[in-house]
């Protein structure tokens, strides 16, 4: 097992900088994700990694030792990339086997470990399947299976469930999650889906524009986003964002939209002194309950959109002339072009400077 260190990595692709000072510690163990938008430099972080890519400056550890001039085989990683190639000609025995037949291992120990592996995934009683005899997830797992039977350092997985259908890509999401439980061994993972990267991870990094936007565990990213990227990326459907202004400071009241959040929920955070430009107000959609009736205090809306979600329907209402997703429970009474009444919970509201993006709120 290892630990991996980036530190102060830089890369360019020619005079194109990809990477821009990459700090970070991947504790041993750890399932780690790289989560963010198509081109924002994930696969090049996981290249690095295995070797094949160089870096332009910085240095990389695995623990203590220094790999940035370690080839590709000598650094002891596994990659599962998003096009898993199996060998067609091969049984699944066979291409799981590949690469101890690789190392010369005894054909006892390549019995053994193949049928230790392939029942680990599943498999047990495929073996002598060719690849086309397989549905995309069983193959995806022999991919897996092939990564796995290597015992590696680090496990690099490259958008490896992206081309399942969604209730397979759900079902590996599970699997691979029960298997690192069992073999603790240390995994990079890059996605673009911020709920695979939610569900699966340990810890995860948001990557947008060749820097980590933020880095924690998947309820800090969510409950706190560091930004605005941040705040609009991780969740789905995405936040809500309003704008607001500080109306007074002592106590501090912001204005949102025409009604007033107030100090009785916020200890006032110590970023905001009253000075800033505008603030967004960022509320997510499974935060706003949507209602037909109107108790105390709730702000009047117009529906403009349900969406059954079967357990809840998401709804877009007008409020004020901006638009806003929210939830409703299933089975009440709101149509498009009705009036209605949101709920809004001061106390999920996240403060944004308009100007840096930076979360004020919660601090
Ligand atoms: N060999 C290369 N030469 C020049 N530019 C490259 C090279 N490889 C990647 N890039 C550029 O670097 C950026 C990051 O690419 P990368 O493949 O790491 O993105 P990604 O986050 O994995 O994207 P995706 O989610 O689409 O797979 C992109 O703008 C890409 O065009
Ligand atoms: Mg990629």
């Amino acid at each position: 097992m290892a630990e991996i260190k980036f530190e102060n990595v830089i890369k360019r692709f020619r005079d194109v900088s990809i990477i821009e000072d990459l700090t970070i510690v991947i504790n041993d163990g750890e399932f780690f994700t790289f989560v963010g938008p198509s081109g924002c430099g994930k696969s090049t972080i996981l290249n690095i990694i295995a070797g094949l890519e160089p870096v332009t400056d910085g240095k990389i550890y695995f623990d203590d030792t220094l790999v940035n001039d370690l080839s590709p085989r000598d650094r002891d990683v596994a990659m599962v990339f998003q096009s898993y190639a199996l060998y067609p000609h091969m049984s699944v025995y066979e291409n799981i086997a590949f690469p101890l037949r690789m190392k010369k291992v005894q054909q006892k120990t390549i019995d053994e470990e193949v049928k230790r592996i392939a029942s680990l995934l599943g498999l047990g009683d495929m073996l002598q399947r060719k690849p086309k005899e397989l549905s995309g997830g069983q193959r995806q797992r022999v991919a897996l299976g092939r990564a796995l039977i290597r015992k590696p350092e680090v496990f690099l997985m490259d958008e490896p469930l992206s081309n399942l259908d969604a209730r397979l890509r759900i079902e590996m999401r599970a699997e691979l999650k029960k298997l690192h439980h069992e073999l603790k061994i240390t995994t990079v993972y890059v996605t673009h889906d911020q709920a695979e990267a939610m569900s699966l991870s340990e810890r995860i990094a948001v990557i947008y524009q060749g820097r980590i936007q933020q880095c924690g565990t998947p309820l800090e990213v969510y409950t706190k986003p560091a930004n605005i990227f941040v705040g609009g990326f991780i969740g789905s459907p995405p936040m809500n964002f309003i704008k607001g202004t500080v109306k007074s400071l002592e106590p501090l009241q912001i204005d949102c939209n025409g009604i007033t959040l107030s100090t009785i929920i916020f200890s006032r955070p110590p970023l905001l002194k009253g000075d800033e430009g505008g603030l967004i107000i960022g509320i997510r959609p499974e935060d706003i309950v949507v209602s037909e009736r109107k108790p105390e205090g709730k702000v009047k809306v117009f529906i403009s959109l349900v969406e059954p979600a079967g357990s809840f329907n998401w709804v877009d209402v007008i409020w004020n002339d901006i638009e806003m997703k929210c939830t409703a429970r299933a089975g009440s009474d709101l149509r498009e072009g009705k009036e209605a009444f949101v709920d809004f919970p001061e106390d999920k509201v996240i403060v944004f400077d308009e100007k840096s993006g930076k979360r004020l709120f919660p601090d």
